[in-house]
């Protein structure tokens, strides 16, 4: 079942989030609770736990790859949740999906050709944009109320310009939280369409949907232009650093190029300790699963009040997927170096600044909430303090 609190290994963690080198980096000091990368912080479900115990007890790791039996997983896991269906001989598999996205950059585009990104986005994205000599075009997402929407008029303006080789689609976004309906991508792809433009859509959140809203997968779109990368279990089952990427295309032509390169490259499959928790969690962990996206949804809506009520200053975005939620800090009127000092060093928040995502205003920043409440409730407690002593102090100077 699901559990919040991670028994205690031996073993000695290398926790990115708790890595104090990076720690003292961003935030100047490493005494700061970590919400800043998006893991989760809780034991995985027990069926994968239980496969890689018996795979570690079986004490042979012969050549072993069975991408099919991952395929037919996946597909089996979308029908049941989102309705989708995914042809499981449609898939291409890649080590991640941060490398998917990089490979399919590279395939489909040339150098100085233009990718488009909606920004504030995952900042992942522009890295591997331009590390590969192509452009990152930004376009912004419009803010309308407290929900960000896709700006469809610029979108347009870039395609024709004919710099945009590509669409690069966060679905749902990080770190806005909005899961795009099937309304805003039945008008993004007529559009894409027109252009000849090619749209890879990651999916990586995609499980991760809190009540009342939908996810619709490109890939259910009848846009044939298009690839998607499937959410891999990095994000609902909590595997982060053992999981693949998937690549979904009904059109056999980029499929094709896709694996022919994979292959040249003997990317294409996963290890034994993937493959066999990939499976686990697909066949196996749904009760786990809807048991963390229950609790997780729970601390949103605890996220949400206590915010409003305790903190109104602070605007933030509801999350309608992810496990991230965004908040703008404007309405506490500090300098930008006051704000950072009085997030990590006052209230001890590791949030991801903004400015990492594109974002140009400093009042912005991320939290991952896929930790304990408890853990949650007395961060965002020391948060209040932190703001209501600031305020209380009239020789802090404020803009
Ligand atoms: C939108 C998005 N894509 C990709 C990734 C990383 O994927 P992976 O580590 O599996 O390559 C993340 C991780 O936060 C993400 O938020």
């Amino acid at each position: 079942m699901f559990q919040t609190t991670p028994s205690r290994g031996d073993i000695n963690n290398k926790f990115i989030k708790h890595d104090s080198n990076m720690l003292n980096q961003v935030y100047g000091t490493d005494d700061v609770t970590p919400y800043w990368i998006a893991d989760m912080d809780f034991p995985i479900a027990s069926p994968i736990s239980q496969a890689m115990q018996q795979l570690v007890s079986r004490e042979s790791y012969s050549y072993e790859f069975d991408s099919k039996t991952v395929f037919n997983a996946i597909s089996k896991w979308n029908q049941q949740r989102h309705n989708l269906t995914l042809n499981p001989d449609h898939f291409v598999q890649l080590p991640g999906v941060l490398s998917a996205i990089a490979l399919l950059i590279r395939e489909f585009t040339n150098e100085g050709d233009g990718v488009l990104i909606q920004t504030p986005v995952y900042h992942q994205f522009r890295r591997l944009i331009e590390s590969a000599g192509r452009k990152a075009v930004n376009n912004t997402l419009n803010i309308e109320g407290d929900r960000y929407f896709m700006d469809f008029d610029a979108i347009e303006q870039q395609l024709e310009s004919g710099e945009v080789k590509m669409i690069l689609l966060c679905n749902p976004h990080n770190p806005v939280g909005r899961v795009w309906t099937k309304a805003e991508l039945k008008q993004l792809v007529p559009i894409a369409k027109k252009y000849n433009t090619l749209i890879i859509s990651d999916e990586i959140h995609g499980d991760v949907i809190f009540e009342g809203n939908t996810f619709t997968s490109i890939a259910s779109l009848d846009y044939d232009n298009s690839l998607t990368i499937i959410g891999s279990p990095a994000k609902n089952f909590g595997l982060n650093s053992i999981s693949n990427g998937y690549v979904y295309s009904d059109n056999q032509q980029l499929r094709e190029k896709i694996k022919a390169t994979t292959v040249s490259m003997s990317l294409d499959h996963g290890n034994a300790f993937t493959t066999h928790a990939t499976i686990a969690a697909y066949e196996h962990g749904k009760e786990w699963f809807e048991a963390f996206l229950a609790y997780t949804q729970n601390t949103r809506n605890w996220i949400v009040s206590f915010m409003k009520n305790e903190l109104p200053q602070v605007k933030l975005f509801v999350p309608e997927g992810t496990n991230q939620i965004w908040f703008d800090f404007t309405g506490l009127n500090l300098e930008a170096a006051e704000l950072k000092a009085l997030l990590s060093q006052h209230a001890k928040l590791a949030l991801t600044p903004g400015t990492w995502f594109g974002e140009p205003d400093e009042n912005f920043y991320r939290m991952n909430f896929a930790s304990p409440l408890e853990q949650i409730q007395a961060s965002l407690a020391l948060l209040k303090s932190a703001v209501v002593e600031r305020q209380q102090t009239p020789e802090i100077a404020v803009k």
